[in-house]
């Protein structure tokens, strides 16, 4: 995640990205379960492609650098311009196997995490060797550090994790799959960890390093395996801040739980969000000032960043586009026959959804209504059925949930940019604080694992230079 190489620049890239998110802002602006305003706002063109493409086009379009051909004049500068705004990478196919051993694995581990932590730990042995503790910030159930130790005995390794119960059960899983020593070398503190938090793990740090007759902590590294939404930046500033951590190796993912500045008047509506993290450098922050338009960097922007990658799209059947077309037309049919003191929540499926969508009645058999204030189930009434039939006679059966799965194409053909907005504006930011801070630094990002498996699959990796 960076800088296409045609640009010389991070104010005139973020510029040229700004520009060309706030043209396709129908695209992301609205959450997917009210894709019916973003399908009246998709233009007239584009409606025409997706209602007439074929599979094998549809699951071609997001891979915007290999074919620019056949395509509407409209299409064509969407694609166009994507290809030119997106870095290409070339991991997407070539993924290099890790060279570590299989991580223990006497308690069960779901296999998405064993090919993470397999990746992951590979990279940190190779990368961190000089590190006399690692703190592993959100530890969670203690995978990484307890794969780390398998991978060398000599790591000191401290974990930090908010939350208790994952606290405990990391401890237990360390005394059940680890030999005795590992309890001395791996210590699980519970601590939600901000960009205050340096002095905590100074302390804890020298205790761990004590405890195994090490004096003096001269050089330490901070990792974390999906450190999501806020704590990843944190973690980006605790880096700087704290003199003895000299690496960061940081895999960032849910960028659609970054917190809001509600002190600031900000609200979690869906149409604008200040966040306290995002925009951060100030070369987006000056590309957003500049922007004449309208520009949505919100919950749903955030949230497309964090969608699935474009990888699994390419083998989609006909089929499996049908079904979820359908499934995001119900949704949203759902969603905008109700009231807004009313919420709709799926009930539990009895059908195919691509059979028999658009009645009222099918309508009413996929999804239960609530109310917004007490959370009691209430009876879909008259009333909603003829908003249901206002709505529905805009598109026929076939056509709404296509245009939702067409929908759905762009969003895909847009995720990667997005996400690298959000990445790539951290990486300028932290090379501007550093920069204010007076350390020297080298930061890039490495694609450390298979996206079709685990679409957060970017290391933020960053050294200090003496
Ligand atoms: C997506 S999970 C990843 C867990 C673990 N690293 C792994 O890969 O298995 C993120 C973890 O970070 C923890 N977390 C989130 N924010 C945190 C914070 N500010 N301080 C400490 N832990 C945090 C969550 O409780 C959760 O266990």
């Amino acid at each position: 995640m960076s800088m296409p190489r045609k640009f010389d620049n991070p104010e005139n890239y973020f510029e040229s990205v700004v520009d060309f998110l706030s043209s396709y802002s129908w695209v992301y602006r609205r959450a997917n379960t009210e894709c019916l305003v973003s399908i009246d706002s998709m233009p007239q063109d584009f409606k025409n492609y997706f209602l007439a493409v074929s599979n094998e086009m549809l699951n071609e379009f997001p891979f915007f650098h290999e074919n620019f051909d056949a395509f509407p004049a409209s299409l064509l500068i969407f694609r166009k311009e994507l290809a030119r705004l997106t870095p290409e990478e070339t991991f997407e196919n070539i993924f290099l196997e890790a060279t570590g051993r299989q991580p223990i694995s006497k308690l069960r581990i779901p296999k998405k995490k064993q090919h993470e932590i397999k990746h992951f730990a590979t990279h940190i042995n190779a990368n961190c060797l000089e590190a006399q503790i690692v703190v592993d910030l959100g530890s969670g159930l203690g995978y990484l550090s307890q794969a780390l130790y398998e991978l060398n005995k000599n790591y000191l390794i401290l974990g930090l994790e908010a939350d208790k119960t994952r606290v405990e059960t990391a401890r237990n899983r360390c005394r059940q799959c680890l030999p005795p020593a590992a309890t001395k070398s791996i210590s699980y503190e519970q601590k939600f960890v901000d960009a205050n938090s340096g002095v905590y793990i100074d302390k804890h740090s020298l205790e761990l390093a004590k405890n195994n007759g090490c004096l003096e902590v001269k050089n330490m590294s901070i990792i974390g395996l999906h450190a999501c939404a806020d704590l990843s930046i944190n973690a980006m500033r605790l880096f700087l801040k704290m003199d003895r951590v000299k690496s960061i190796h940081i895999i960032p993912c849910c960028y659609h739980k970054l917190a809001l500045q509600f002190d600031c008047g900000g609200t979690d509506n869906t149409d604008q969000n200040n966040f306290v993290n995002f925009p951060l450098s100030i070369a987006l922050r000056k590309a957003v000032n500049a922007c004449k338009r309208e520009l949505y960097l919100n919950r749903p922007f955030l949230r497309l960043a964090c969608q699935q990658t474009r990888a699994r799209w390419r083998r989609t059947s006909c089929e499996e586009h049908a079904e979820h077309g359908c499934r995001m037309y119900m949704r949203a049919l759902a969603d905008s026959v109700r009231y807004s003191n009313e919420l709709v929540k799926p009930r539990k499926r009895s059908l195919p959804d691509h059979e028999n969508h658009s009645s009222f009645w099918e309508l009413v058999k996929r999804f239960q209504l609530f109310s917004k204030n007490t959370g009691t189930p209430m009876e879909w009434q008259p009333i909603h059925r003829e908003r249901f039939q206002e709505i529905s006679e805009k598109y026929t059966d076939r056509q709404g949930p296509r245009l939702a799965e067409g929908l759905q194409c762009m969003q895909t053909a847009m995720q990667k940019l997005c996400e690298n907005v959000i990445l790539f504006d951290r990486l300028c930011y932290l090379q501007e604080a550093a920069a204010e801070h007076k350390v020297h630094v080298r930061v890039r990002y490495e694609q450390l694992l298979d996206e079709k498996v685990s679409p957060r699959c970017h290391v933020l990796v960053a050294e200090k230079l003496s």
